[in-house]
């Protein structure tokens, strides 16, 4: 790859994490990008994922593709395996036979959030949903037929891009004078920029270890410290009660504590991760504009 400029395919390139790579390629004209949607390029179909790699001279793939609604998964079991779990196979698969790196996205509910402590990459994986299954299944496939690829796990991603928590509180406290939300739900948010840029020090990074690596950003909350802050940011006077779980009920089970430990991927790729509350607010400029 040395001396040649590298190609980088991003699947998923509508989706939060897909959109902000778009956004941050443009910093990155030394590089080729090639941007693929759903319409573009299924990753659940194995003939189009091998035709594209046969027809384009890729050298990282970034997988930003996947099945997100994870209350719905429950339901639409079928669908929700297939992009999570075959599909990312399928891309291992043509990606090795094509020399392309493979950067896959998976997720903090691989963990069943009994810990206490911030999990590491090779800490006990038990998902107490079936996204959390789906994903699990997607990682390990990957790892299987592609061992040069490396595995981002990542937790609480939100943006200006899609429907994520920031935005629906942020809709919500300009409607309400008061809303409730869970305080006994712990993990990291990660601002979708700030992963985005890892993933793209990664494609770029010539022999980057395989693995698994952890990324989300500094700081560990509730989804309910998370709204508060939302709140503030926002100059809202909307009051935030502070509820339990088994007073909002899903139909997918969350992890209660789903914190993960970034040092592997901070001394690994030489990357400094920004405080969760310092996204949020950059996030939030861009989401009242
Ligand atoms: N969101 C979170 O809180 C969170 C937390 C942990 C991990 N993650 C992981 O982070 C990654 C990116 O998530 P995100 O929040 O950016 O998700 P997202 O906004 O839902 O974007 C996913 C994208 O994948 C596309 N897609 C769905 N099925 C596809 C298929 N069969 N072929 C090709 N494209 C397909 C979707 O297309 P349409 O736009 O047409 O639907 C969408 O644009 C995923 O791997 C996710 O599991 C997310």
């Amino acid at each position: 790859m040395n001396g040649k400029v590298k190609t980088i395919w991003i699947t998923g390139a509508n989706g939060q994490v897909g959109s902000e790579l778009r956004k941050l390629a443009t910093f990155y004209p030394k590089y080729n990008f090639l941007f693929t949607t759903r319409e573009d390029v299924p990753i659940h179909d194995a003939a189009l994922v091998e035709k594209f790699l046969f027809h384009n001279p890729v050298d990282v793939c970034i997988n930003a593709a996947a099945y997100t609604a994870v209350d719905l998964a429950e339901k639409e079991r079928e669908q929700a395996m297939l992009v999570n779990a075959t599909a990312p196979g399928y891309l291992a698969s043509a990606c090795y036979l094509h020399n392309v790196r493979l950067i896959h996205i998976s997720t903090d509910y691989v963990f069943d959030g009994n810990g206490k402590v911030p999990y590491l990459e090779d800490d006990a994986v038990d998902p107490v949903n079936f996204y959390g299954q789906t994903k699990l299944i997607g990682e390990q496939e990957v790892l299987r037929l592609h061992l040069q690829s490396i595995v981002v796990r990542t937790s609480w991603v939100y943006s200006t891009f899609g429907k994520n928590f920031v935005k629906t509180i942020y809709k919500l406290i300009k409607e309400r004078k008061e809303i409730s939300v869970v305080n006994d739900q712990f993990g990291c948010p990660t601002y979708a920029a700030d992963l985005a840029n890892a993933l793209l020090l990664i494609a770029i990074t010539d022999n980057a270890p395989p693995g698994i690596y952890h990324y989300c950003n500094k700081g560990i909350i509730s989804w309910y410290d998370f709204a508060e802050a939302i709140c503030t940011l926002s100059n809202s006077s909307c009051v935030v009660f502070p509820i339990a779980t088994s007073h909002y009920p899903t139909p997918a089970k969350r992890p209660a504590f789903s914190a993960l430990n970034t040092e592997k991927i901070k001394k690994t790729f030489h990357l400094s991760i920004p405080d969760w509350k310092q996204s949020l607010k950059i996030c939030l400029q861009d989401i009242v504009q």
